[in-house]
């Protein structure tokens, strides 16, 4: 007989920016900073993304589109390899997401594509990278873990033999 198991994902839920640390409403703040320099003519989906470095440093990154729809590249994930590429021996502690457009209702999840780059990372540092998810005048979802975004991941340890 099969076990059935289920799979529990720990996030806090913040009502307000108001109730984090000022560090995460700063960190918050750059990413809608960065949504304003997204290039998005064809979704017009303007997001921002907002790391921060173990040495303090904020690095931000918008999604920048392309004719050909699969060349574009996410928020999340030109903020990650643009800190990578100029610092690889960066760890990463923290990561915000913003879409201003999208309203206070629910935050804006990193897609996929994302969670599988930013799990790369995270593996690649030893060390959980934090994740908020920020609607603008809205909630907040905060993560420990990138790891727990994406149960059942693929990653290197696969192609170990
Ligand atoms: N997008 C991001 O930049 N980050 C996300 O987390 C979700 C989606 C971008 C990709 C594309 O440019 C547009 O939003 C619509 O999908």
């Amino acid at each position: 007989m099969a076990a059935e198991q289920r799979i529990e994902i720990l996030h806090h839920r913040h009502g307000s920016w108001d109730d984090l640390p000022a560090t995460d409403r700063d960190l918050l703040e750059h990413a809608v900073a960065a949504a304003a320099r997204a290039y998005a003519p064809y979704s017009h989906f303007h997001v921002g993304a907002a790391l921060l470095t173990s040495d303090g440093r904020i690095v931000e990154g918008s999604n920048q589109e392309n004719a050909s729809f699969p060349a574009g590249i996410c928020a999340e994930r030109t903020a990650l390899h643009a800190a990578m590429s100029d610092r690889p021996e960066a760890h990463i502690t923290a990561i915000a997401v913003a879409v201003p457009q999208a309203g206070p209702d629910r935050p804006v999840a990193p897609c996929g594509i994302c969670r599988q780059a930013l799990l790369e990372q995270e593996r690649r540092q030893a060390a959980p990278i934090r994740l908020l998810m920020g609607a603008v005048n809205g909630p907040v979802i905060e993560m420990r873990s990138v790891a727990d975004l994406l149960p059942f991941s693929f990653d290197g340890s696969f192609l170990e033999r």
